[in-house]
């Protein structure tokens, strides 16, 4: 099925970077000379996605100030920019909240929802959901540790198959003894347009947000929902200990950086 339109939700505070992202979006924090955003409007970008909708706020404007970059050198980065538009995100309401913000630019199809916090590298995550979209919601799936949990929306497992979890619950950040699996969900999404109408009657769930994890589940008897999983190295980069390790890894792999890495290490013995 073709997917043309992906969401990005940049419109968060990134309180884990304090005091950097009191002036500085977290998006545009970098793994060496690319912002984050800048390698998920790529990871879109390889899928096929031709229309960006980014989901803003105050204080986001260098966002809007590198596509606009993007853009104007597109044959530098050898890059096909589609067509990029913003909307407004006025209050931090949470993820559910932002996705509904981009209700009016999305119409009547399947959209993809990108985080930027969630670095993939590798094959594009996104092209791979595409290429396995059944019409179900989809949700990109990964086992975390089980110490871990309560930072994810955690699938309850009906069955699996090799790329496949179908969920029969979800619930948003649980505890470790309530946790019903340890799949985790990761920042990417296939999601009906039907999501709209559940997002806008949405309560707040965990931590007084408009959840995007409430209104999969309550979708599930509509339209089911499947945990995705994918084939790149996931790095979350919403965290100090993410960050730093994806930069490690992009740097080790960089036939000028890497010697700097193991120098590091060696000058430290
Ligand atoms: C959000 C979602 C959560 C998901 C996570 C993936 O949480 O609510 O279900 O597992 O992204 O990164 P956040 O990290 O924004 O708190």
């Amino acid at each position: 099925m073709k997917i043309s339109k992906a969401v990005f939700p940049v419109g968060g505070l990134g309180k884990r970077f304090f005091p950097i992202t009191r002036a500085i979006p977290k998006e545009m924090l970098g793994i060496i000379d690319k912002p984050l955003i800048h390698y998920a409007f790529e990871e879109a970008v390889d899928a096929g996605i031709e229309e960006f909708i980014f989901v803003t706020r105050h204080g986001k404007y260098s966002i809007e100030d590198y596509f606009d970059f993007m853009s104007a050198h597109a044959k530098y980065f050898n890059i096909k920019m589609g067509s990029v538009c913003y909307v407004r995100q006025n209050e931090p309401l949470g993820l559910g909240h932002a996705v509904l913000c981009a209700k009016n630019l999305i119409g009547s199809e399947p959209f993809a929802v990108i985080s930027a916090d969630d670095y993939i590298l590798g094959e594009s995550c996104v092209g791979e959901m595409i290429t396995h979209y059944d019409g179900s919601n989809m949700v990109a799936a990964m086992n975390v540790a089980r110490s871990e949990v309560s930072k994810y929306g955690i699938l309850d497992v009906e069955r699996e198959t090799d790329r496949l979890v179908i969920a029969k619950s979800v619930d948003e950040k649980p505890s470790v003894g309530t946790a019903k699996s340890t799949y985790g969900i990761v920042g990417r999404y296939i999601l009906s347009h039907k999501i709209f109408d559940v997002l806008s009657d949405l309560a707040p769930g965990v931590g007084g947000e408009i959840q995007l994890t409430d209104a999969l589940l309550k979708m599930i008897p509509i339209c089911g929902l499947t945990g995705f999983k994918f084939a790149g190295k996931r790095f979350d980069c919403g965290s100090k200990e993410g960050l730093l390790s994806a930069i490690l890894h992009v740097a080790s792999g960089d036939d000028k950086l890497n010697c700097v890495v193991e120098n590091f290490y060696k000058d430290r013995k």
